[in-house]
């Protein structure tokens, strides 16, 4: 596989000093690979990109699985100080479909959905950084995306990937397609926080008006993200605000 190392290194670093980019024929986990570094107090902003994974990890501690060349991993790490982290994979979400496909819907909080099957999905997390009175923090964007058919998963229900709607396309150039408009959203959630990113992530809301039920057992229909980034779910309580991290949604059947 061929990475668009430079090209990409091109169009982010003049709006990013510092940044590199890195390209790992095998790691654990990009995102472990990059917290640990953070940890360490390596802060500078970098691209980190796995052709195979033996630790990808998901969100709620689930593994996340990929063929080497049959999809994207990387992690994006820079030093973010929002006032408010609220909302921020959604805004992640909304650059990644918006640089890759119309077709591409978001599942709240954090999937890329194609045809109600999971294409990809983000995993962020973060370390304090040497100015963490500012409230920055090292942040790592995990995103994991199917470029290629996966071999059969076992899983519930097939996932989806990229070359459906994008025959031509590999992980490099989707990548290369990537990379700056996520470092400008970061840098845009930075200063604005989530709210221009509302009617973007409405938009795609793979949810939206429709049965939807929650880990904790409340049942509703789902009315898109608010200001904030959380879910309105509108319930026989009324209308409720859906935040938590530990809460996962999925259409009701
Ligand atoms: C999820 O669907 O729960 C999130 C999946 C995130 C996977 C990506 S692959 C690159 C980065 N490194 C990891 O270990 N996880 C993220």
């Amino acid at each position: 596989m061929n990475w668009p190392a430079e090209a990409i290194w091109e169009a982010v670093s003049p709006a990013l000093a510092g940044f590199t980019v890195e390209v790992l024929p095998q790691v654990d986990s990009t995102n472990t690979e990059l917290m640990r570094r953070g940890r360490a107090g390596r802060t500078e902003p970098i691209l980190l990109v796995a052709q195979r994974q033996t630790a990808g990890r998901g969100r709620l501690g689930r593994q996340w699985q990929s063929e080497a060349g049959a999809s994207l991993t990387f992690s994006l790490g820079m030093v973010l100080a929002p006032a408010d982290w609220s909302g921020l994979s959604l805004a992640v979400g909304v650059a990644l479909a918006d640089a890759l496909h119309p077709r591409i819907r978001l599942k709240w909080p954090n999937d890329l959905w194609l045809d109600d099957r999971k294409l990809g999905g983000i995993l962020i997390e973060t370390a304090s950084s040497t100015d963490a009175e500012s409230g920055a923090r090292f942040t790592v964007v995990g995103v994991g995306i199917n470029v290629t058919a996966p071999a059969a998963s076992g899983l519930s229900t097939a996932p989806a990937w990229l070359q459906e709607v994008l025959p031509q396309i590999d992980a490099g150039q989707a990548l290369l397609q990537i990379a700056a408009p996520l470092v400008q959203t970061l840098q845009a959630f930075q200063t604005f926080g989530f709210a221009p990113f509302q009617a973007r992530f409405n938009v795609r809301d793979a949810l939206r008006d429709r049965a939807v039920a929650l880990t904790d057992g409340t049942t509703g229909t789902a009315h898109g993200a608010s200001e904030s980034g959380a879910l309105l779910v509108h319930t026989a309580l009324g209308m409720q605000a859906v935040t938590s991290s530990e809460v996962s949604v999925r259409p009701a059947a």
